[in-house]
This record gives C-alpha cells, sequence and structure tokens, in this order.
C-alpha cells in the first residue's frame, strides 16, 4: 500500500504533487517524496513521517521547480520507514521511480542485480525495480518497462522518469490501482481519484500490464507489445467537497455525519414501488431464489459488516451463511460448490486478500457477488454482480461511513432474498425495506442525541488498559466492530465477547473499574444481556450500557446508559454503531492521538 501520484502541465508540478498526495496518505504516511524534472534535471526530496515533514524538508533546501514529476506516500512494506527507504527511487543514471504494491521475486532478482555490479542503498523492493529498469533501458521508455515488468512478480503500480526525457511521465500498473486523469494542457497520474479531484473529474482507468504516456501534448496508451489502446473516458461523480473535512475537525468526525446521506444515497436507487430492486446490479428474485449457502468474505471491519449480515440472512431467507476473513479463506481449501453465493465486501475494492479470495471463489465455480464502495476497483470490476455503495470518499483510516452503508445493503439483499425464497410476504419485505430507508433519518437523530454523551463518557474509557465489548446476537455482530474502532484509533486494548461466553474464561479478566461497553438493543435477548452484565458489574465492571430509549434499565445494572431512538429489532445494529463509533472517536481525541491516521496503519491494504 502506498499512494503514488505524477504531473505534467503548466502548473508548479511540486505544488500539485505535494497537494494530490495530500489525498493519498490514507494510503499510508511513513513518509513521503517528489522526483521532478528541474532544469532538465531529476532532483528527488523525500523525507521520513508525514507530509508536513517533507514540506518543512522542502521549506528549508527549496522546493524543486518543474512541469513534470512523480510522488509518493508510504507504508513500509520492505524496509523500516526511513529517508532512504522513501521514494522515489533511482535506480541508476538513468530511472527515478515510484511504486505502490510489492515485487514478489524481489530477492531473486536483488542478488542477480548485485552480480551483476549494481550496488543497492535501500532495503527496498522498489530500488530493485528501479535498477533492473534502468539496466533494461536503451533509450526506448515502453520497451525497458515491458522487459522489466516481464522479470517481475507481484503486484505494482509504477509512475516513471527517464533522466533523457524531461517533457514525458511513464506509468504502467499489475493488480495495483493507478489511474490517468487529464484535463486542459495537463496530465495527472494517481493511486485514487481523490487525489485529483481538485484539477479534473475525467480520467482513466488503466487496466493490467497497460503502459501510459504522459506528454505536454496529452495522454497515449499501449500495451506491452507497443500497441497503442484506445480507453474510455471516465468522469468521476465525487466532488473536491467531499474530499475534504468540511468544517469537522477530523475526516472520521465528518464521515460519522455523513452516514444518513450515505445511507439514503446507497438505498434510494435500489428501491423501486418499496420493494427492493437490484436489477442494475444484476440481481434478480430468479437468481437469488437459487441461493442455498451463502460465504460472506472480506477484512476487519468490511467483514463485520459480514457478521451483521450473517445473523439478518439466516433469520429471514433461512439460507446459511458462512463468514470467513478472507486472509483465512484463501489458504484454507473452503468447501465451496458451483452455485454457491460468495459476497466480497470491500470499501476499497483493492484489498488484496478479499480480492484473492474473490478469484479463488471464481475459480471454484461460485458466483460472486461484490459490494464495493470505490468506483472502478479491481474488486467492482472483477465480480459477476455488484453493489456499489454511495458512501462517497471515506478518507479517516477509521471506517465508519462505508460500514455503515454496507450494512444497509446486508438488510435490503436479505429482505429481497427472504421474499424471493417466500420466507417473507410482499407486505411485510414492503414494511420493512420502508423502515430500512428510513433508517437514515433515525441515524441523523441518533447521532443529536448520543454525541454530547459520548463526548463525556469517553473521558472514564480513557485511562483503561483494556476493556471488553459484549451482547447477544446482532448485538455480538455490532460489538466486535465497536471494538476494533476503539482499539485501532485510541490504541486501547479491547475485546468483543458473546455475553453468554464471558464466563467461560474471561471473567477472570474483569478487575474494579474495568470499563465493559454492553450493547443490548435485541428485546428476545435483552433479559439474559443484563445477567451477564450483572455478572461483570459484581467483579467491579464499570459498566457502559448501550440499549434503546424504551429498555428498562435496574439502577444497579449500569454506571452510563446510551439510549438510542427504538426501530424495528432487527435494524437496531444500524443506529447502535453510531455510539460506539462516538466513544472510539472521543477517546481518540481526549488521548491526543492521530484520529485520522491511527499509527501503522493505512486505509487500502493492497498487500497480503
Ligand atoms: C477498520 C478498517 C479496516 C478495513 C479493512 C478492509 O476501520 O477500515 O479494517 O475495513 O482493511 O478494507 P476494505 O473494506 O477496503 O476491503
Amino acid at each position: 500500500m502506498c499512494g503514488i501520484v505524477g504531473y505534467v502541465g503548466a502548473k508548479d508540478c511540486s505544488e500539485v504533487l505535494v497537494s494530490a498526495l495530500s489525498k493519498l496518505e490514507y494510503r499510508g504516511y511513513d513518509s513521503a517524496g517528489i522526483a521532478v524534472f528541474e532544469d532538465g534535471k531529476i532532483r528527488i526530496e523525500k523525507e521520513k513521517g508525514r507530509l508536513l515533514d517533507l514540506q518543512k524538508k522542502m521549506e528549508s533546501d527549496g522546493v524543486p521547480k518543474g512541469n513534470v514529476g512523480v510522488g509518493h506516500t508510504r507504508w513500509a512494506t520492505h524496509g523500516v520507514p526511513s529517508s532512504v527507504n522513501s521514494h522515489p527511487h533511482r535506480g541508476g543514471d538513468k530511472v527515478t521511480l515510484v511504486h505502490n504494491g510489492i515485487i514478489e521475486n524481489y530477492k531473486e532478482l536483488k542478488e542477480q542485480l548485485i552480480a551483476q555490479g549494481r550496488v543497492f542503498i535501500s532495503e527496498t523492493d522498489t530500488e530493485v525495480v528501479a535498477q533492473l529498469m534502468d539496466m533494461n533501458y536503451e533509450g526506448d521508455p515502453e520497451k525497458a518497462i515491458a522487459k522489466t515488468l516481464a522479470q517481475v512478480e507481484g503486484s505494482f503500480a509504477l509512475g516513471i522518469l527517464f533522466a533523457d526525457r524531461p517533457e514525458e511521465l511513464y506509468a504502467v500498473r499489475r493488480e495495483s490501482p493507478l489511474i490517468v486523469g487529464v484535463a486542459e494542457g495537463e496530465s495527472f497520474i494517481a493511486s485514487d481519484v481523490p487525489a485529483i479531484i481538485k484539477y479534473t473529474t475525467q480520467y482513466y482507468l488503466l487496466e493490467h500490464d497497460e503502459i501510459a504516456k504522459l506528454t505536454h501534448e496529452g495522454v497515449s496508451f499501449c500495451d506491452l507489445e507497443g500497441n497503442s489502446i484506445e480507453k474510455e473516458l471516465k468522469v468521476a461523480d465525487w466532488d473536491q467537497e467531499a474530499a475534504e473535512k468540511g468544517g469537522y475537525e477530523h475526516y472520521m468526525l465528518k464521515e460519522i455525519h455523513e452516514q444518513p446521506t450515505a445511507v439514503k444515497t446507497t438505498l434510494t436507487p435500489r428501491i423501486s414501488d418499496g420493494m427492493p430492486n437490484l436489477e442494475e446490479c444484476s440481481i434478480t428474485l430468479d437468481k437469488l431464489k437459487d441461493i442455498n449457502q451463502i460465504y460472506i468474505v472480506a477484512c476487519g471491519t468490511a467483514m463485520h459488516a459480514g457478521m451483521v449480515g450473517k445473523y439478518v440472512i439466516e433469520k429471514q431467507c433461512k439460507v446459511p451463511v458462512i463468514v470467513d476473513i478472507a486472509s483465512e479463506f484463501r489458504y484454507r481449501d473452503p468447501l465451496i460448490k458451483e452455485g454457491d453465493l460468495v459476497i466480497i465486501i470491500s470499501q476499497s475494492g483493492e484489498t488484496a486478500d478479499s480480492l484473492a479470495a474473490m478469484r479463488l471463489a471464481k475459480k471454484m465455480g461460485a458466483k460472486t457477488l461484490a459490494i464495493v464502495n470505490a468506483k472502478g476497483s479491481s474488486i467492482a470490476r472483477e465480480a459477476d454482480m455488484l453493489i456499489y455503495t454511495h458512501a462517497g470518499p471515506e478518507i479517516a483510516v477509521a471506517s465508519t461511513k462505508a460500514y455503515m452503508v454496507q450494512i444497509s445493503v446486508m438488510y435490503l439483499l436479505a429482505f429481497e432474498l427472504a421474499f424471493a425464497k417466500g420466507e417473507i410476504t410482499k407486505e411485510e419485505c414492503r414494511r420493512l425495506t420502508d423502515i430500512l430507508l428510513g433508517t437514515s433519518a433515525n441515524i441523523e437523530k441518533t447521532i443529536e442525541l448520543v454525541d454530547g454523551d459520548c463526548n463525556t463518557i469517553a473521558e472514564a474509557l480513557t485511562e483503561a488498559d483494556s476493556l471488553l465489548y459484549i451482547g447477544r446476537g446482532l448485538d455480538y455482530a455490532l460489538s466486535m466492530e465497536g471494538s476494533l474502532k476503539l482499539k485501532e484509533i485510541s490504541y486501547i486494548h479491547s475485546e468483543a465477547y458473546a455475553a453468554g461466553e464471558l464466563k467461560h474464561g474471561t471473567i477472570s479478566l474483569i478487575t474494579e473499574g474495568m470499563p465493559v461497553i454492553a450493547v443490548a438493543t435485541q428485546n428476545a435477548l435483552y433479559d439474559k444481556t443484563v445477567s451477564n452484565i450483572k455478572e461483570v458489574k459484581a467483579r467491579g465492571a464499570k459498566v457502559i450500557l448501550v440499549c434503546d430509549e424504551q429498555a428498562e434499565v435496574g439502577a444497579d445494572v449500569a454506571d452510563f446508559i446510551i439510549r438510542v431512538p427504538r426501530i424495528e429489532e432487527m435494524l437496531m445494529p444500524m443506529l447502535a454503531a453510531v455510539p460506539l463509533q462516538l466513544l472510539a472517536y472521543y477517546a481518540s481525541v481526549r488521548r491526543g492521538n492521530d484520529v485520522d491516521k491511527p499509527r501503522n496503519l493505512a486505509k487500502s491494504v493492497t498487500v497480503e
């Protein structure tokens, strides 16, 4: 994972590159760098740390002046975060490049290159590509790129400058994403659309093993044999404002507040005459009727959305659902049969393990359905069926609005499947769909209702070393996400536990004052969860209870109560998710952490 950008045009190249990189820091922020043709020579500026650190360095070194260049923001894979391991990397005198992805056979290549007298200064796999490209370059960039790509294995996107071609920029990709943006008299490369949206909404999606050449005259594409390619120009529907903070202190808070709109925008086009209608996603009632087994495969938060889906689909549709972590699924010889449905959930659509799991499922004869937020991403392009979530760009590393739209789609799909299977009547399906659509307004109400309390209660979490989230059924599925959110941005250790499972070992962790966040929104399970709460309370836990506004809570049950509006029980996770997100957010703020860019993480995980 990393973000790469490039520019050819009349503007100050350094300024464009830094601005574009600032929108890609979610992909990694261990170091940043740029390379710009200045007076016909490539000048590199790079620095360990955030983009801000690079900017500070350039303030003292002087900013490179030129019109053609590349830039990079890194999430370290090979070699520690350091200045020398930062990109861009020189391959020798002839080539300078930036790279996103992993070169799997870099060790063998490095040994061969060293045997041929090449000297390496960094620990990166990227320098190996740069050196190889340098060896292969004999004045024809496309040929050098093609020859290099024949030798390297792995996933990568590259932005390449050839020292003797100061007016040109080249790009190529295999697996890792890359787009080529165009505007009047200028062109761009970027790992993702938000990076260039300030300059243009028009872009091309570069396909595997396609080479892009960017010059002041325009952009051209060819394959590895040198045959020119005509490509379709796309127009991004994300505007600049959507990719900026819009007055909020952090992207995460902004994105929490965008959830009502995101849910509405995702669901509305998929509802006609009050019924779910996923025909534009190639999902028909006939297709759904034949499904007897579903796998939901994803990573992290997206996998937690799948957990909610499992509870809802099994209950409503009577179809068994297995939820799998993508990195486990792909290596555990899953027992997929022809005709099974494999649902891949991904915000970025580029998560390496999820993509590989989807390819495996396809190979094994399953039908694949992708639920993806990033338009034109690899998972979106390769799935048999596709439901785009319309959350808009999610910049904060901790996912909130993407999760919310993912679960909204899980519900919609479950209702349509239940109707297709004859498990619910049309009237019931309409009724549930209507309530689902209404969650948009209820999420808004919930944010207003709980924001202040969450801010105050977060104080009780900030000094904790560790805490537990407990719940049963859908509340347990939601607790997993609440726990992940807290640990990833507040760095407080936490575990989500099925409330009834605590007494089989984990309850021994409870000590005086340990916070336990209990989620109890499911009527049928409420009393049972309360019994479990009392068990931890009796052992000294400080209980924060998330329940609905009508729940009768005894005086001895909780230290803090967060109440959310009451709606259809099954849909309660869509509201109860909000306080869990806000608790994590405020705990992180109170601990002085970098909320949007938590340590060691990156937004888009394009490595296994
Ligand atoms: C956590 C988070 C991650 C992602 C996971 C999958 O807040 O964002 O756990 O959910 O890395 O990413 P996508 O959805 O892009 O496949």
